[in-house]
């Protein structure tokens, strides 16, 4: 039995003005696992993050060629709704921005724009997001309060609960624990890990050891090409590439 990768990239290439920056790339990545995409600056790893839910739309200038697939569906397909693959595959930057209001309404804020009104429902929402994103607990008794005020770890957390509200099959997440300190981190790799039972994710990790910890495979980005993939045990112990093997190794980036 052949399993279908959630995502399927062929050929892809991706063009700002005249500059192409991703070069015809191959990529399946499967329903769940952490698959971390990694490389020096500029290899292109948040341009292909961007173009996998579109996002990338928004920005001028930009062309692509080749094609990406989500359950074997264009997603430049004409009846693609782009919205709707927004909240299909959803998104986490390196630092987290909660909404200036209170933790329950940070992770409401979506369904209610989705049309939910219902207190019950959307409370219901609330607790099992926060739940997913293990931090309930430490939230659970001033969910009324600012999400201001919690640590740059909980309000990471916050960021993915307020994701998942919204129901996604893929989570793509920008290195989210760059600006994090050692134990906020590992709280974010372990929900991670615990998330991917519910979610496809796309990690770009903020260094080496953080993709050893989680990755079941890897793909490692240089200068638009993706010079090698595979299973993380076998990239980070035996990587078939000379350049791949430098670059973990410490040889430059
Ligand atoms: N808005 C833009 N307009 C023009 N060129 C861009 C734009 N954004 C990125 N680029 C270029 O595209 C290439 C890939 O950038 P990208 O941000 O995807 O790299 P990255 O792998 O995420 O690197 P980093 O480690 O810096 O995050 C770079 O050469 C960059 O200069
Ligand atoms: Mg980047």
């Amino acid at each position: 039995m052949t399993v279908q990768p959630k995502i399927s990239i062929r050929d892809f290439s991706f063009f700002f003005g005249k500059q192409q920056v991703i070069q015809s790339i191959n990529l399946d990545i499967y329903e769940h696992e952490i698959f971390t995409l990694f490389g020096p600056a500029n290899s292109g790893t948040t341009t292909l993050l961007r173009a996998l839910n579109r996002l990338s739309d928004l920005m001028p200038g930009v062309r692509t060629e080749g094609q990406i697939l989500i359950d074997g569906q264009s997603i430049h397909a004409e009846d693609m709704i782009v919205t709707e693959l927004r909240r299909r595959v959803g998104m986490v930057f390196e630092e987290p921005v909660p909404l200036p209001m209170s933790i329950f309404d940070n992770i409401a804020y979506g369904p209610r724009m989705r049309g939910i009104r219902n207190k019950a429902v959307l409370a219901e929402r609330v607790e099992e997001s926060l739940k997913l994103a293990v931090l309930w607990d430490e939230v659970k008794d001033r969910l009324h309060t600012s999400a201001l005020r919690l640590s740059g770890g909980q309000q990471q957390r916050l960021c993915i609960a307020r994701i998942l509200s919204l129901g996604p099959e893929i989570m793509m997440l920008d290195r989210p624990c760059a600006a994090l300190d050692p134990i906020s981190t590992a709280k974010i790799e372990e929900t991670l890990i615990l998330l991917k039972k519910k979610v496809t994710i796309v990690l770009i990790p903020h260094n080496i050891q953080q993709a050893v910890r989680v990755a079941d495979r890897a793909g490692f980005m240089l200068m638009g090409e993706m010079v090698e993939q595979g299973l993380a045990k076998q990239i980070f112990t035996v990587p078939e590439d000379i350049r791949t093997n430098d670059y973990i190794t410490g040889r430059f980036g």
